[in-house]
């Protein structure tokens, strides 16, 4: 089964940037292993397509020109944006607008069999769980609060905690989406 996966650092009071949409908090923490149980290595080596949101891209594009990296993704990008961009070099970018549920079965397709992650922002992951298409949430939660910020997932949702683990200064958590919360 293909599943949709949400993999993400974040801080303990559950945002993924600060208001300026700076990751220092994050750069700031020892190293992690990358090779750690629920650590980069093995999570992308079963991902097959990717999706972001506009802000996300943006961002990435702007940190790879200021360290002069190459495009981090070998497989085919979605970047959800209301506006046209030029595509990054070496990226196999495709550009998409509107409801996430009518591009689901394209990413699915370019996957050949693998998983997908929805690298951020939030409220674009919440549009995945929002059509039921959401599967699993990876956090890693880095040991600082921010108070304000780009939020973590700012939805309703019953998670159900599948595995923990220790990596440096962070948590690493996977859960399993059961579904809206419920009262
Ligand atoms: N901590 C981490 O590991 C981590 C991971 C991922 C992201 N981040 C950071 O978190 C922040 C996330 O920013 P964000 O909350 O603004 O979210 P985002 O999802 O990156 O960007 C939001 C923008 O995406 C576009 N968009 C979203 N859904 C769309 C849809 N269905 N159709 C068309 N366009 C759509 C819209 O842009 P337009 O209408 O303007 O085109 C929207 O304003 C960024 O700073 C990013 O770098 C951190």
């Amino acid at each position: 089964m293909v599943r949709t996966s949400f993999f993400t650092a974040t801080t303990l009071d559950g945002f993924i940037a600060d208001e300026d949409d700076s990751l220092f908090w994050l750069f700031k923490q020892e190293q992690r292993e990358t090779d750690a149980p629920l650590a980069y290595d093995a999570f992308i080596a079963d991902i097959g397509a990717v999706a972001m949101g506009r802000t996300t891209y943006d961002w990435l594009v702007d940190h790879l020109a200021e360290r002069s990296e190459p495009w981090p993704y070998d497989m085919p990008a979605w970047v959800f944006s209301h506006r046209e961009a030029e595509p990054h070099p070496g990226a196999d970018l495709r550009f998409a607008s509107g409801d996430v549920a009518a591009v689901h079965p394209e990413m699915v397709a370019a996957a050949a069999g693998k998983d997908l992650w929805v690298v951020g922002g939030g409220d674009l992951v919440g549009q995945f769980a929002d059509a039921g298409l959401l599967d699993q949430v990876i956090v890693q939660i880095a040991p600082v609060t921010l108070g304000a910020g780009r939020p973590l997932l700012p939805r309703r949702l019953d998670l159900r905690l599948v595995e923990t683990d220790r990596n440096a200064a962070f948590i690493a958590a996977r859960y399993d989406v059961v579904g809206p919360l419920e009262a």
